[in-house]
């Protein structure tokens, strides 16, 4: 039979990656999909650029829209990321009856939704097993190993530049900057970084597995999201000490009230596999209902962690290609007819448990007045450290751990604690989740 011909849009990072694993693999991987994959015309803004891959036998363009155009084509395979050319591209990929390809989260997150109507519309596929988690094939855990599970909850280490950060800071204490510098240069982080750093590209990954997960739409806007640029070292020690690690988690749960979709800083338990995921690794824990808690783990970012994905869909696609398109797995995982609105919970109705860490005068009474303060809105205190002073008279650094209470009782207890003559500055508060 003859191979299947693809047009590779980006010749980067997963791009290059995608080329050299199907020109390595390919005689197994035609084994698996039942005929060969090829790409036959390829894509990328400079072509004098040095590749990481070998480019000979493809038709070169820095024209995308030629690949997309080209009738010999099958499927297109979008690696240049963004999500206003991507989308272009892709919405004309699809209108040209081609089969699309996509490690894009930011695309999905944002247009998934119309992507979705469109590739149904025309009855073509659209995949995107490496938009989540790089080389893990979570996607197709939740869509299809999970399928009979009411899932509960889920949470994730999603972003491989931010583990990545956080874990060279916490073990060699190396600086922010540097790590990231690091990131960029081994292909890991997003072309504008602050997506990494900020919790955004989490966020994008978190709509997607909420979606799948629950069968509601994308909803990238209503994502509450922080990022880890204000973790200092002592947070980390501090909460290494209380048997805690800080890790930057994307966390959804199906409540009576809505779905919490939600990326932050969080502490959890040192016994827990997730809070020993470090490096660049990435790992995503799902409870469902059937099956109790499943973890997946593996390298979240990376030009051949990423690349098995995207190949895994393309073996997926080709495997697929003469099925009736009402039979093949729906791009959301619920039939499209099936997709039920559930709001997305607020932050503030959100109930987790919280690491405080504040800077208070050293006199008799200080305790009294913050302790009141937070039980007249409900908190418990779980753990509670005082540091000694450096100095005769300097400040002293307090560190609490709370029981689970609604974020806008904290926000409040907060604001009336900051307004203390005794507190000097503002509370770091860090969420905290056990993950039971
Ligand atoms: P990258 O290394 O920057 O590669 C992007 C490619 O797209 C390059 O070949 C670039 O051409 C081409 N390109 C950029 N702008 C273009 C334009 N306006 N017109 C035509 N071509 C253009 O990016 P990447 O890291 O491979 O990421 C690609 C996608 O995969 C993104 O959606 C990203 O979020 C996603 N992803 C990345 C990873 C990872 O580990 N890197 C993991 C999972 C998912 P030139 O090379 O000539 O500049
Ligand atoms: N920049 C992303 C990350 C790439 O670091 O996780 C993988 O999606």
């Amino acid at each position: 039979m003859k191979p299947v011909n693809v047009g590779l849009l980006g010749l980067g990072t997963v791009g290059g990656g995608t080329v050299n694993v199907l020109k390595r693999n390919g005689e197994e991987i035609a084994r698996r999909a039942g005929r060969g994959i090829e790409i036959v015309h390829a894509s990328a803004r400079d072509l004098n650029k040095p590749r990481i891959c070998d480019t000979a036998g493809m038709q070169l363009t820095n024209d995308a829209n030629e690949v997309v155009d080209n009738p010999e084509v099958q499927v297109v395979v979008e690696l240049i990321g963004g999500d206003s050319l991507a989308l272009e591209l892709v919405m004309r990929a699809i209108d040209n009856g081609k089969h699309v390809v996509t490690a894009n989260k930011a695309l999905i997150a944002k247009h998934g939704n119309e992507i979705f109507a469109k590739a149904q519309e025309k009855g073509v596929m659209v995949a995107f097993e490496a938009a989540v988690a790089g080389g893990i094939p979570i996607i197709k855990a939740l869509r299809e190993g999970l399928a009979a599970n009411r899932i509960e909850w889920l949470a994730g280490i999603i972003n491989g530049t931010g583990n990545f950060i956080l874990t060279e800071m916490r073990d060699k204490g190396r600086d922010f900057e540097d790590v990231l510098k690091e990131a960029q240069e081994l292909g890991y982080a997003e072309a504008d970084p602050t997506f990494d750093v900020e919790g955004i590209d989490a966020a994008h990954k978190l709509t997607i597995l909420a979606s799948i997960a629950f069968g509601i739409p994308l909803q990238f806007d209503k994502a509450f999201t922080e990022g880890i640029t204000q973790i200092t070292r002592e947070d980390v020690e501090y909460a290494e000490e209380l048997g805690y690690r800080i890790k930057h988690l994307g966390v959804s749960r199906r409540t009576e009230n809505g779905v919490e979709l939600r990326v932050h800083p969080t502490l959890i338990p040192e016994r827990r596999l997730i809070a020993n995921v470090d490096g660049v690794m990435n790992a995503v824990l799902v409870k469902g209902d059937a099956v109790g808690p499943t973890l997946y783990y593996g390298a979240g970012a990376g030009d051949e962690p990423t690349a098995s994905a995207v190949v895994a869909d393309l073996v997926d696609v080709v495997r697929a290609l003469t099925s009736d398109p009402e039979n093949r797995v729906p791009h959301l995982a619920f039939q499209p007819d099936a997709i039920e609105d559930i709001g997305i919970l607020p932050m503030a109705e959100i109930e987790t448990a919280y690491y405080l860490r504040m800077q208070t005068e050293d006199r008799p009474g200080v305790l009294a007045d913050i302790t009141r303060i937070i039980g007249d809105q409900g908190i418990s205190i779980e753990a509670f450290i005082q540091k000694e002073p450096e100095e005769e008279g300097a400040n002293v650094t307090l560190i609490m751990l709370t029981h689970r209470v609604r974020e806008q009782n904290m926000e409040q207890a907060i604001g009336e604690v900051e307004a203390l003559d005794c507190v000097v500055g503002k509370i770091t508060r860090i969420r905290m989740e056990t993950l039971k």
